[in-house]
């Protein structure tokens, strides 16, 4: 059954007919499933900072900070935000360093587009993380909250962050992991069954983008298969920890 089809059937929430990636066929369909998500959040993107801060309680913030301050022990040089969206943690980036040349990318021009009064001396670049239009070790740190698991082939996605890392660049990612440990697993399953589409589908109109968003996160990688995807492309995991409760996760690696 693919998200569509199980959002379709709950009639709680007014659903738009809309399309949404099938996430559990994501790598054989690498090309549509980036174009799915693509459109999917360039619709949502007038309401996703509302919506964010909503459905998290405003926590997402001391997990940005963690974020940023993970990458204080970066070499000289620019740093990325990669899958930027609408650029809070650019933002935050830009803020800590205000010398550094910050670069937000992602494909979805209208997120950027939403997030560019936070960030105005950070350029914006739209671009895919799988391909990015970056030269080899041109950055000094790579950040990513809460992309990587929207791309269809994570493994590709974290080469194209060390191909443009220098050696000793840190790679720093916020996610959601798939949960492993049953406390985590029952707290995903109902907070994103039941309150992020029926929260996400009151304010946004669009119940079936805010479904996809939990299936995303259970056909994802758990934490400790990204540490090895990390590892295979060339990384050190310096640090990997679970976030208030494993409900999100911080893997911080270093380009080797
Ligand atoms: C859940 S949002 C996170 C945005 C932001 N980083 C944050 O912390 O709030 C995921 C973002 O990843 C972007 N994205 C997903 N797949 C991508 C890809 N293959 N290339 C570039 N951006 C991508 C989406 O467009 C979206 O803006």
């Amino acid at each position: 059954m693919t998200v569509a089809e199980k959002t379709h059937s709950s009639p709680a929430v007014p659903v738009r007919d809309v399309p949404v990636p099938d996430v559990k066929r994501r790598a054989d369909r690498v090309a549509s499933h980036a174009a799915g998500v693509r459109e999917m959040f360039d619709r949502i993107a007038p309401t996703y900072d509302t919506l964010n801060h909503l459905l998290s309680a405003g926590i997402d913030v001391a997990w940005r900070k963690l974020a940023v301050e993970s990458l204080a022990s970066r070499p000289p040089g620019p740093i990325l935000d990669s899958c930027a969206g609408t650029m809070d943690l650019t933002a935050m980036v830009a803020k800590r360093w205000p010398d550094c040349q910050v670069i937000a990318s992602d494909f979805a021009a209208k997120m950027l587009d939403a997030g560019k009064h936070k960030a105005p001396q950070a350029e914006r670049v739209v671009a895919d993380a799988m391909a990015m239009p970056f030269a080899d070790a041109f950055f000094s740190a790579v950040v990513c909250g809460f992309g990587m698991r929207n791309l269809a082939d994570t493994a590709l996605g974290i080469r194209e962050a060390r191909r443009v890392l220098k050696t000793g660049g840190v790679f720093t990612t916020l996610e959601f992991f798939r949960p492993t440990s049953l406390a985590t697993k029952a707290f995903h399953g109902v907070y994103g069954r039941v309150v992020l589409p029926a929260v996400g589908g009151m304010v946004s109109g669009d119940r079936s983008a805010y479904a996809y968003l939990q299936e995303s996160m259970k056909q994802f990688v758990s934490r400790s298969e990204y540490e090895a995807l990390c590892a295979q492309e060339g990384f050190l995991v310096r640090r990997s920890e679970d976030l208030t409760m494993g409900i999100a996760s911080l893997i911080v690696a270093e380009a080797v």
